[in-house]
């Protein structure tokens, strides 16, 4: 496996793959990976010849106030998870690599309602931010795929959205939520939890498995599983809802109805760490 800090020595290796014939698969990251991202590299290298990981914490996703300082970091346990998940280069570069001057004043920035909602609502650039990187990563990789985990749901259908709009041409392949074994989504911003607050946070798995629950026991009113979901999480003292939403899986419309791939998703202060869980509605299993 090598590893490549540089935007050239990237372009050079896909493009002597690509001439051979072979295709290539990109896993966007900012590090301190787990077994969520783990599952995504093991998608990539079996379903492309060749497969990229990119490790960047990206600036312009991150407002006034987040964590992008403490982001945990460990590029050396990345590279080893890399490694033995079946990727063949590791894109790590520099901010100013990516940023010249350490700015852009180029975004890519989809404008409809979509990037607005659900987390949007309280990150009002992160959007903006995530396509941009995604865009330039997609430029400088060239990949025929591109693996995104559908715990971040509305980040995956704006890629989506953002692909087709762009005619990027590139295949874009959601892959499930990883779990802790108690039911937690793995995340990397769960290391910010104390003993007490990583007992607190089950509460988002289970307000999932009851909202998932209640659908497949018949109930289609969006409201009527939102609330019961919200008040399971109101009986957690150290959690604090930032929303708990049902919107359609692809626009991110708000919806009341539950019918086919409606996204019901939530985000949830457990102290000050938010973490976001989901599930999307799947009647056919029901
Ligand atoms: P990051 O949070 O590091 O996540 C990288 C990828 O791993 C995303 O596609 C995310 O959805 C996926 N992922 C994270 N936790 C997961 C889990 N428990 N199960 C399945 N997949 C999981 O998302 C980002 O980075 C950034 O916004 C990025 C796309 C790299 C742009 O900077």
């Amino acid at each position: 496996m090598k590893i490549a800090t540089t935007i050239e020595e990237v372009r050079a290796q896909v493009r002597a793959w690509h001439k051979q014939g072979l295709t290539v698969g990109l896993v966007p990251t900012m590090g301190y990976l787990h077994e969520g991202h783990a599952s995504l590299i093991k998608t990539s290298a079996a379903r492309c010849d060749r497969t990229v990981v990119s490790v960047f914490v990206n600036p312009t996703q991150f407002g006034p106030g987040e964590d992008l300082e403490s982001y945990p970091r460990d590029f050396e346990r990345d590279c080893a998870v890399c490694e033995k998940m079946g990727a063949d280069l590791v894109f790590h570069p520099a901010v100013t690599e990516m940023y010249p001057g350490g700015q852009t004043a180029t975004y890519v920035e989809i404008l409809d309602d979509m990037p607005k909602q659900l987390c949007g609502k309280t990150r009002p650039i992160h959007f903006r931010g995530v396509c941009t990187v995604v865009s330039k990563l997609f430029n400088i990789v060239q990949p025929e795929r591109a693996f995104f985990g559908e715990k971040d749901a509305q980040q995956l259908a704006i890629v989506r959205r953002m692909v087709r709009d762009l005619s990027y041409g590139i295949e874009i392949v959601g892959c499930p939520i990883v779990r802790e074994l108690d039911g937690l989504a793995k995340s990397s911003r769960n290391t910010y939890l104390s003993p007490e607050e990583r007992k607190a946070a089950l509460c988002l798995s289970q307000a999932v498995r009851l909202g998932k629950k209640m659908v497949l026991e018949g109930e289609r009113d969006a409201r009527v599983v939102l609330n019961a979901m919200r008040n399971l999480i109101a009986h957690e003292p150290l959690a604090r809802i930032d929303y708990v939403e049902a919107v359609d899986g692809e626009t991110m419309a708000p919806t009341d109805e539950l019918y086919d791939n409606v996204l019901v998703a939530m985000a949830v202060y457990i102290g000050s760490t938010r973490l976001i869980d989901n599930f999307s509605v799947k009647l056919q299993e029901g």
